[in-house]
Order: C-alpha cells, then structure tokens, then sequence
C-alpha cells in the first residue's frame, strides 16, 4: 500500500505532460502494478462479524476492487505509451475512486 500511495501522489504531478515523463510515468506505473498484485494475494484483515459465506464473498469482493486498480493502472500504462494526457487524467480519477471504494468497503478501523 505504501508504494501504491508514493506512486499515486507522484502520477498527480506528471500525467498532464506524458510526453515529456514517460520514462518516470512508466516506471512508477509499473511499480504500482506490482504493489496492486501483492495487496490483491495478501490476506487483509476481516471483519469479525460475518458468516462463514458471507466473509467469502468479501474475500471475492477484496480481490475484485484490487483487480479492478490493476486494470486502471494498466489503462494508465497504455495512455503513457500513447503519451494521451486526457486519458490518463481520466483513469487517474478512476484510480482515485477504485481507492476510496476499497478502503470504505475493505479497510477495518
Ligand atoms: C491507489 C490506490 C490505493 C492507495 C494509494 C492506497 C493506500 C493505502 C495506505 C497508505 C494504507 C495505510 C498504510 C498501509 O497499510 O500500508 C492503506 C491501507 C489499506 N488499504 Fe489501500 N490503497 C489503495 C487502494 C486500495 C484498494 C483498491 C483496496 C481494497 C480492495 C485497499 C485496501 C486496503 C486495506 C484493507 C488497508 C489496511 C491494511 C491493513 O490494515 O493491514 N487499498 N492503503
């Protein structure tokens, strides 16, 4: 999570000039993807009131949130290639909601 929080504060200040930052978009982007694969086979910590389906069913939705990051951040891996700063300043606020679904649905106080 730590790297996925270094690279989302440091995409804010490089998507709108893609051209001129690929290599350090790419980079970044990358690390995140990583960062997004470890989070998604990692065991978060559960809640401790629900029933044995139901908590499987938050595992699938854990997993599913964190799929949907990758995908975002592939999107974004692929507009840096296009150097298509509207598209990645689209996904970025894809990337910023996928983050806050996940920490409401997924992150225990
Ligand atoms: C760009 C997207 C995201 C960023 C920048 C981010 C950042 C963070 C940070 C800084 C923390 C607290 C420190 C830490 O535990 O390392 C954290 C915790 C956490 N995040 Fe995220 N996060 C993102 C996306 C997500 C998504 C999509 C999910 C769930 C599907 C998620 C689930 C969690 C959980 C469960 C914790 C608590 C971990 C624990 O208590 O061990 N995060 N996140």
């Amino acid at each position: 999570m730590g790297t996925l929080k270094r690279g989302q504060r440091g995409l804010k200040k490089l998507i709108a000039e893609p051209a001129e930052n690929q290599a350090k978009l790419m980079e970044m982007l990358i690390s995140m993807e990583a960062a997004s694969l470890i989070a998604m086979t990692a065991k978060p910590p559960e809640p401790k009131d629900l029933s044995e389906t139901d908590l499987a069913l938050w595992h699938v939705g854990y997993r599913q949130t964190l799929t949907n990051l990758l995908g975002t951040i592939l999107t974004m891996e692929d507009a840096t290639l296009r150097t298509d700063a509207k598209a990645l300043a689209a996904a970025y606020k894809e990337l910023g909601k996928t983050k806050k679904a996940g920490h409401e649905e997924y992150q225990q106080d």
